[in-house]
């Protein structure tokens, strides 16, 4: 599978500099949304994480890639892959979605689709995920898709619980 991806009901394609003002009215400037992901960001906050995506992008063929409802047309979010530390070798799956969006089941679908470009085309052994304790959804993301978790390591100034998921999920049912 190449960019853009589809889902039934989403679609996932590189991050263009005209999706600036959508990114962050749907989700760098919803507090709820980013509490756990470092806080809010103004709008030159989320002009540097879109630079960095398609820098990403470029230099390695993922990246955090925008979200789309099909139907709506809309920006709702953003899900994808990217690099742990700048050193090491693991690359780590991510999700993020405006409120409003929260609980149709997005995150798994979108998610599903960035593990098997992963696994696929890109060819990864492994992938891993990090996320705070109390972020109760998103642990359920991760258990929904078959993560497990490895313990507990310090990333990005917290504790965040360190899943992995193997490449062997291409071949389990569901
Ligand atoms: C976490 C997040 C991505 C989930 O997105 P979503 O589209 O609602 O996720 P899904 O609908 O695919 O699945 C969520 C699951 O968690 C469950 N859940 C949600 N909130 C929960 C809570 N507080 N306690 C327990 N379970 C919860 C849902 O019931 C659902 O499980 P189910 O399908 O078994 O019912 C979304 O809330 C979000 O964008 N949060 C802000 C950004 C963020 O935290 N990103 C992750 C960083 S690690």
């Amino acid at each position: 599978m190449a960019l853009p991806i589809f889902t039934e009901r989403l679609v996932l394609r590189p991050y263009e500099r005209g999706d600036l003002d959508q990114l962050y009215a749907v989700l760098y400037s919803d507090e709820d949304a980013m509490r756990l992901l470092g806080g809010p960001r103004d709008l030159s906050g989320t002009r540097f994480a879109l630079e960095r995506s398609m820098t990403q992008q470029e230099l390695a063929g993922f990246s955090f890639w925008p979200v789309f409802e099909r139907e709506s047309g809309l920006l709702i979010g953003e899900a994808g892959l990217f690099p742990l530390s700048p050193d090491g070798p693991d690359v780590a799956l991510g999700y993020a979605f405006g409120g409003p969006y929260w609980g149709r089941g997005y995150a798994t679908e979108a998610s599903r689709a960035v593990i098997a470009e992963a696994f696929g085309a890109l060819g990864m052994e492994r992938l891993v995920a990090i996320t705070r304790e109390a972020n109760l959804g998103s642990r359920r993301v991760l258990t929904k898709l078959g993560f497990q978790v490895e313990g507990v390591r310090h990333v990005w100034g917290a504790e965040q619980l360190f899943f992995v998921l193997e490449r062997d999920w291409l071949t389990q049912p569901g």
